[in-house]
């Protein structure tokens, strides 16, 4: 297992000034050798999200788990949109020396991975499809999110934390797990206003990818929680419906989870995203990374 290049970040970030990682603008893991696989955290997090994925897999892969611009410990970006935090990923594989790469996103980071897709297909071997949805916002959401983003101007992170975190993990997890809850908030306080309200925009805006979805080739994995009450297992199975009939694709639905199935179940999410690796680079030709 290679060291990481950088070390897993606090809890809690305080706002960050630059990238440590120095080739890459964004702060990221690098663990493991074999095929790339890089995993994008949802909103509004940062890539401690992916911590058990990323132990467990790096025997079996090169995992690639940077903190979206602004978020963890990851310098802001300009007013970034989904293309432009698509474009980061593209930066971080090139910085790390990867032409191919299996990229899975959770809710915004699955929006990200849609972009990657529609910017740059060619370097992606497989994508995962995690507790996120390919329609734009209708107006209710926009509206839901300059609410929020008000409330984010006069509260700061307060407003999402309140907003937000009821709805994060599923009923099972917080009636068993209250320190998820805790990190949670921890890691949603420790978030800069300006990083949320970038997010927030960058979400309210971006595009639908439905066309998106339907050109997709290559192997993928749609994976929502039974418990998730933000895109529940039917807004996962349009995406899955959406894709093209011939697309090698797993579709799975974790019990016990909500819209983090890869904090609430872990080994779940694991054995999942191992399955697409697996189809995306069967043992006999995984290219050495
Ligand atoms: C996320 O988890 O990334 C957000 O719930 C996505 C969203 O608000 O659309």
């Amino acid at each position: 297992m290679s060291p990481l290049s950088s070390a897993p970040p606090p809890l809690a970030s305080p706002r960050p000034e630059a990238s440590p990682t120095g080739a890459s603008a964004l702060a990221h893991d690098d663990v493991g050798r074999g095929p790339a696989l890089v995993l994008l955290h949802g909103f509004p997090l940062d890539r401690s999200l992916w911590r058990h994925q990323r132990d467990a897999l790096a025997t079996r892969a090169r995992c690639l788990v940077p903190d979206l611009p602004g978020f963890g410990a990851s310098a802001t970006a300009d007013r970034p949109d989904v293309d432009a935090l698509a474009e980061t990923v593209r930066a971080l594989l090139d910085a790390c020396g990867i032409e191919r790469a299996v990229i899975a996103g959770l809710s915004m980071g699955g929006y990200v991975a849609m972009a990657c897709w529609r910017r740059f297909p060619e370097r992606i071997a497989g994508l995962g499809f995690l507790a996120t949805r390919m329609e734009a916002d209708d107006d209710d959401a926009r509206a839901r999110r300059d609410a929020l983003a008000s409330r984010v101007r006069t509260e700061g992170a307060t407003a999402v934390v309140d907003a937000m975190l009821p709805g994060l993990l599923g009923r099972s997890s917080r009636r068993r797990r209250p320190e998820l809850e805790r990190e949670l908030s921890s890691v949603m306080h420790g978030t800069a206003a300006s990083t949320i309200l970038d997010g927030l925009r960058a979400m309210r805006d971006r595009p639908d990818s439905t066309g998106t979805i339907g050109t997709v080739t290559v192997p993928t994995l749609v994976l929502s929680g039974d418990e998730d009450v933000l895109t529940p297992p039917p807004v996962l199975g349009r995406l899955a419906a959406a894709l093209p009939p011939d697309t090698a694709r797993l579709e799975s639905v974790v019990t016990g989870a909500g819209h983090l199935p890869c904090l609430e179940r872990p080994a779940a999410v694991t054995l999942a995203l191992a399955d697409l690796l697996d189809r995306c680079f069967p043992l006999h030709d995984a290219p050495a990374a």
